[in-house]
């Protein structure tokens, strides 16, 4: 396992280091039929010999509820082979299987779903890595799970918040517990959305031990646009993962100073894993695919591409093969847009289009990502090529799909301009301690059971500024919401930080970043012109969101949601804030 130990300037956070660690210098090899259950060394596995794996999408039960899907969906712990060279791994999952299954829904009709979490045991799968120092004071049981469904406009009983937690047979419960069956509106476009644990302060252990897994919504404009489907859509969830060299799960717990002896800063597994499988890869034809991306890992931001690694003639071997982007976290793009490559925070989604049409049987592209971890600037591992898709059957039928640069996508409206709307500003920045320096981050100075400070009206739009005092890009997730980026713009990181300390020192109103702004406002590339729940906040930037506010139907009075940084350590160690929408 790399060592994850910590490296910290004096003033801003700058992630971990890694002394050891190159990865793997796995061999690539040609697909092998290997049927001797041989097992080897992590470090000694064949890449792309594995089928990419799909999650098996659940079939609703109609009759128990009028208009509305039912479901129920266990959590446990079992055995699951992620490489066929490794014994099989002991992780958490929904409904048996890591990730979880999909869930299919349809705009306008509800899905209900039963969340079990009776069968796991009474000991986590990752013990050695819970840290009571960060607790706040509070005493948690070690097993406690909350689902949320990442990206819902959903009311907050059943957005699956922190403090809903309970335990297996529910004998202890969180003080915002609202039961275990949540219904889901589905009045939203259509899109891709992810449930994963949420459980206050445990989060970062629960969803990487293996409970996520993806909630597809989908609509008559979406259908009408004849995009790949059925085994031509293809969802990559993409995680990073630590095994040991017998393919045992783990997880650092070096911690980061004696404060907290074992939380650490943030992860960054040096084995990827897409779809529950290590290195696989997919037999395509050579036609379209629809893929759903979605960054599900703990910390690790990726910056992917398809890089053509074989052809039958050599030709064009090393040359990127781009994508279309059609679609962001909350629905699809106003316009399809050509990409090299697609940059996912944890918890981004990109819906893309991958052409094949003509290529020749015996190409080979191979998934890239050349991100530093931490992002941007960050010197632990970087993994790089994590599947390979091969051309190697012949097309069934034909590809009646259209191609993606001829796409009618429907119409959505992206706001530019926004004079008048009322702003809040929302620093990120660390926890300090007078002796060890920085050993953790905050939000505005503030915990996560501080006072809500932040009470937008229901039916307005705000702007949110996020100022990003660290030097780690962080993703900020908003509940409920779907907004989008206005802009990023540079501001002197220092000047501004010492002002900050001043107004905080003398409970001055704080100002906005206008006088130390040092560039020019610079809109989303166009691939990020759309509906987002997540959105990264580069160190040194200012980030501008639009967030229109609205409550589900049926509503009532103050609406308590979360906004949050989406790494996982960050947000267990109160990254992460609540806020009342109001009627
Ligand atoms: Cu992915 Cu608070 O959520
Ligand atoms: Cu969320
Ligand atoms: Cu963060």
């Amino acid at each position: 396992m790399a060592g994850v130990g910590l490296v910290v300037p004096p003033l801003l956070g700058f992630g971990c280091g890694s002394e050891e660690g190159q990865p793997p210098a796995g061999t690539i090899t040609e697909t092998q039929t290997i049927q001797e259950k041989v097992t080897r060394p992590l470090s000694q596995i064949d890449r792309y010999i594995d089928p990419l794996p799909v999650p098996d999408t659940l079939a609703p039960e109609t009759e128990r509820y009028p208009d509305t899907d039912y479901y129920e969906i266990r959590m446990s712990q079992f055995e699951q082979q992620l490489h066929s060279q490794l014994p099989r791994t002991a992780v958490w999952g929904y409904g048996g299987s890591f990730p979880g299954p999909t869930i299919e829904a349809r705009r306008g009709r509800k899905t209900r779903i039963k969340w079990i979490n009776d069968d796991l045991p009474g000991t986590h799968l990752l013990q050695q890595a819970i840290d009571p120092t960060i607790y706040q004071g509070r005493e948690y049981p070690d097993v406690r799970t909350i689902t949320h469904m990442h990206g819902c406009f959903v009311a907050p009983e059943a957005d699956g918040q922190p403090d809903a937690w309970s335990t297996p047979g529910g004998s202890q419960t969180g003080p915002r517990h609202y039961g275990n069956e949540f219904t889901y509106p589905n009045d939203q476009p259509a899109t891709m959305l992810w449930y994963h644990d949420h459980a206050m302060h445990i989060t970062r252990l629960n969803v990487y031990a293996g409970l996520s897994g993806l909630y597809i919504i989908r609509d008559e404009e979406e259908d009408n646009l004849e995009l790949p489907s059925g085994e031509y859509e293809i969802p990559l969830i993409i995680q990073d993962r630590f095994l040991t060299e017998e393919g045992l799960l783990t997880y650092p717990t070096n911690g980061t100073t004696p404060i907290h002896p074992i939380w650490v800063l943030h992860i960054f597994g040096d084995t990827p894993v897409i779809n529950g499988s290590i290195y696989p890869f997919l037999d395509a034809e050579p036609r379209r695919y629809r893929l759903r991306l979605l960054n599900g890992s703990n910390a690790r931001t990726w910056n992917l591409w398809f890089e053509k690694t074989g052809t039958p003639g050599n030709n064009g071997v090393g040359s990127v093969h781009p994508v279309s982007a059609i679609g962001t976290d909350g629905g699809l793009l106003p316009v399809p847009v050509q990409l090299e490559k697609v940059r996912l925070a944890p918890a981004e989604r990109a819906d893309i289009i991958l052409d094949l049409t003509g290529f020749e049987k015996g190409t080979v592209l191979t998934l890239r990502n050349d991100a530093r971890a931490a992002y941007p600037f960050g010197e632990e591992i970087i993994l790089d090529n994590l599947m390979q898709v091969r051309v190697n059957r012949d097309i069934k039928g034909v590809d009646n799909t259209t191609k993606a640069e001829r796409l009618n996508l429907p119409d959505m409206p992206v706001i530019t301009s926004t004079p008048g709307l009322p702003k809040r500003i929302f620093f990120l920045g660390e926890q300090n301690d007078p002796e060890y320096g920085v050993i953790g981050w905050l939000i505005n100075e503030r915990f996560f059971h501080d006072p809500v400070e932040e009470t937008p009206r229901a039916g307005t739009t705000e702007i949110w500024e996020i100022v990003n005092f660290t030097l780690d890009a962080h993703p900020f997730h908003i509940h409920l919401v779907q907004f989008q980026v206005l802009n990023r713009q540079p501001f002197d990181q220092w000047g501004y930080w010492y002002a900050y300390q001043d107004y905080l020192a003398e409970s001055a109103p704080i100002m906005g970043p206008d006088d130390f702004l040092t560039g020019p406002a610079v809109p989303p590339p166009p691939e990020e012109a759309g509906w987002k729940d997540t959105a990264l906040s580069m160190p040194g930037e200012v980030l501008r969101l639009v967030v229109p506010f609205n409550v589900p139907e049926g509503v009532e009075g103050p609406a308590r949601y979360i906004y949050h940084c989406h790494m996982l350590e960050h947000e267990d160690n109160d990254m992460m804030r609540p806020f009342d929408v109001l009627q």
